[in-house]
């Protein structure tokens, strides 16, 4: 696979500083080497970088950032569009507002394909409000609604090629706002949250959703947010949520990913290196890219956890 590292230093999403160093920090921890070890040829495009902010405002006070989100939104979308057709983009973020923008990017390029599109959600939370609807004003808690088409995004772009609700399937859920939740229920998005997982384990419901994409020869864009893992595994996160999947749950989704040989893309958002141990969750991050690009656990290299 050609691997096209694209940086998104977003920060604008939330309010706590550090998502900005999220791309320094894979570096740091060898998402390159990595990738390469295991065959890939990479190219690291280098940090994407927006246009100036408009001046563009909406009706809800609380809104944090409108006019940087849409500067990145724009700035986003066109990158992951123009790397998808030169390989696989891997986008190093950044808070989650980035998928605004990197969802977007792979709606313009299925539509220009003719395939359609796929996400698979990995997050602590759905990230389903809209600029309406939201309470928090942080834009990073509105992304997989403004890719379902949802209205309420207004003075956003419209999204290119909304995903119906069975195209988009999330995991590790355990956090959701009562709006959010009311406007799930109106989709057809598969919603497997913890207790799903306890109960049926990861494994079913993430090959049905997968045979759906193959059926369809579907693109698959992977958003990868770091509070689907525990924080007692994963600390960098702003919004940790206890009752997160384990180690070897996250390697297993990214082991299967692997082989059903089907994701196009891939959104690592949510790090903020400024909370970090010793730099245990960049790397662990790392590590789950290496099994979903083909690492399996009788090659895990020895490798100094310094
Ligand atoms: N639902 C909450 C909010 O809207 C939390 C969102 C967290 N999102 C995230 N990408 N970490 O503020
Ligand atoms: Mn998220
Ligand atoms: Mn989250
Ligand atoms: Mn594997």
């Amino acid at each position: 696979t050609h691997c096209i590292l694209l940086g998104a230093p977003v920060d604008e999403g939330q309010r706590r500083p550090g998502c900005l160093m999220g791309p320094a920090a894979y570096r740091t921890a060898g998402l390159a080497w990595t990738l390469s070890a295991l065959g890939h040829g990479v190219e690291d495009r280098g940090d994407v970088v927006p246009d100036a902010p408009g001046n563009e405002t909406c009706d809800n006070p609380a809104v944090h950032a409108l006019p940087e989100t849409i500067a990145w939104t724009n700035a986003l979308r066109e990158a992951t569009a123009a790397a998808l057709a030169d390989g696989m983009p891997i986008i190093m973020g950044g808070d989650h507002s980035l998928a605004l923008g990197t969802v977007a990017g792979v709606a313009q390029h299925s539509a220009s394909v003719g395939r359609p599109q796929f996400v698979i959600w990995l997050d602590a939370h759905s990230d389903f409000h809209t600029v309406v609807s939201t309470t928090s004003g942080n834009l990073h808690g509105t992304p997989m609604a403004y890719a379902a088409g949802r209205d309420g995004f207004d003075p956003f772009p419209p999204f290119p090629a909304p995903i119906p609700g069975e195209n988009i399937c999330m995991f590790g859920i355990r956090s959701v706002d009562p709006a959010e939740n009311a406007a799930m229920q109106e989709t057809d998005i598969t919603v497997n949250d913890m207790r799903v997982l306890d109960e049926h384990g990861i494994v079913a419901p993430l090959r049905a959703f997968l045979d759906r994409v193959r059926a369809a020869d579907g693109l698959l864009h992977v958003s990868l947010d770091v509070d689907f893992l525990d924080p007692s595994i994963a600390p960098a996160v702003g919004t940790t949520v206890p009752g997160g999947t384990t180690f070897r749950e996250a390697h297993l989704v990214m082991e299967l990913l692997h082989e059903s040989g089907l994701v196009t893309s891939l959104d690592l958002v949510e790090l903020n290196p400024f909370l970090d141990e010793r730099g245990r969750t960049a790397k662990l991050m790392v590590d789950l890219v290496g099994s979903l690009m083909g690492r399996k656990v009788f090659d895990r290299p020895t490798r100094s956890y310094g």
